[in-house]
């Protein structure tokens, strides 16, 4: 009897029910879908405008900036305008430097010419490659130009960009594999010069990725004389290749839209993925804290001492600095990162690239990457 009385209501709220799942899954869809539209769109209707900054531009007071070239390093006589008319065809009007501002030189030691501001081999958006990647044997012979230690600078051309891309890393060869076949076409067609730093912490202890990062800042600054550092996580595969790995007046977060983020950013101040700073805002920072150790903060702690410093954070559009994530499993975060994040203005003088120690225990220059294997002391806060 009661379940003859109760069934019918039943029916209609588990109808009820299904339609509301029904509705949200529909949402949801469309939201994705919608998004992913715009990032498309974007692209297509919205031409990218590289705009040369002039002396006397508002720089550095604002945020998501697009900040192409440092004036002081690339002054003009005129402005230059680039236009990115789709995907793969860039059309641009260029200046040739007419003279040195400071104590930087514009005039090449060699016959070479520089290098035109804006590459001209670019692609655009293109596909990044994780499939199929082969052994690091067969992508030796698949870079000839390179020099021992994963170097390269372009032939035909004087590099305006000399750059030291500096990976932590542990225990993910497959990545590393598909991280040096996908950056490598990418920075030539960028014509920078550039060194692959793969800094591996030995041991079973917590990942300390920032510590790792100040170790690879060290140990590439002994060997070149490196102007920008692009500090790069394994696992990010950069989609287009007007994201250009230089370093602009003010740092840089490269790594602004990221396929497992549904490319869109996570928060205002995010440093992490990939990021570029000059030699000289790494040191005004004291570089990294060496307290993270595990999963996150470092790079919040990072964007702390800028701000700290009075640097800004600039971005490229969403729609040129996209990235591919490959799969990987979920770190364990670290419960302390909180407390040295609050605590970190207070300490930044004394923890970071000064306080730096480390055991290295091997160094290669091996034909794709220079590897540095060390061992990372826990050190006092
Ligand atoms: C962490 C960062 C991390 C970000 C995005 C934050 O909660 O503190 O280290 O980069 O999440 O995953």
């Amino acid at each position: 009897m009661a379940s003859y009385l109760t069934s019918p209501m039943m029916g209609r709220s588990y109808l009820t029910v299904r339609a509301l799942v029904l509705i949200v899954t529909l949402l949801v869809v469309v939201e994705y879908f919608s998004l992913l539209q715009s990032a498309e769109n974007a692209d297509k209707h919205g031409p990218v405008v590289f705009r040369m900054l002039e002396p006397g531009d508002r720089v550095g007071y604002s945020r998501h900036v697009l900040q192409v070239v440092d004036p002081i390093l690339y002054r003009t006589d005129r402005m230059v305008m680039v236009k990115v008319v789709s995907n793969r065809k860039v059309t641009m009007t260029t200046q040739t430097p007419v003279q040195s501002s400071g104590n930087v030189s514009l005039v090449p030691s060699s016959d070479l010419q520089q290098c035109s501001m804006i590459p001209p081999n670019l692609h655009g958006r293109f596909p990044v490659t994780v499939n199929d990647i082969p052994s690091m044997d067969d992508m030796s012979s698949m870079f000839p130009g390179l020099e021992l230690g994963g170097r390269w600078s372009p032939k035909d051309c004087l590099a305006k960009h000399k750059v030291a891309i500096i990976v932590p890393y542990r225990d993910r060869e497959p990545h590393l594999r598909a991280f040096l076949l996908n950056i490598h076409r990418f920075l030539q067609r960028q014509q920078v010069e550039y060194g692959i730093y793969i800094v591996e912490q030995s041991g079973t202890q917590p990942f300390n990725r920032a510590m790792l990062m100040n170790v690879g800042a060290a140990e590439a600054l002994k060997q070149h004389e490196y102007q920008c550092f692009i500090f790069h996580d394994v696992d990010l595969l950069p989609e287009d290749d007007r994201n250009l790995y230089t370093c602009p007046i003010q740092p840089r977060h490269m790594s602004v839209s990221i396929d497992s983020f549904l490319y869109r950013l996570p928060y205002d101040d995010i440093f992490g993925g990939v990021s570029a700073m000059t030699v000289d805002q790494f040191r005004a920072v004291n570089g990294f804290s060496n307290l993270f150790w595990g999963w996150g903060g470092e790079d919040d702690d990072m964007a702390n001492r800028l701000r700290v410093k009075k640097l800004f954070i600039s971005r490229y559009p969403a729609n040129i600095a996209r990235y591919k994530m490959l799969k990987h499993g979920k770190e364990k975060a670290n419960p302390e990162r909180f407390k040295y994040l609050y605590s970190g203005a207070k300490r930044m003088a004394r923890d970071g690239y000064n306080s730096l120690k480390y055991r290295k225990v091997d160094l290669m220059l091996k034909k794709l990457y220079t590897w540095v294997l060390v061992d990372l002391p826990h050190l006092k806060p």
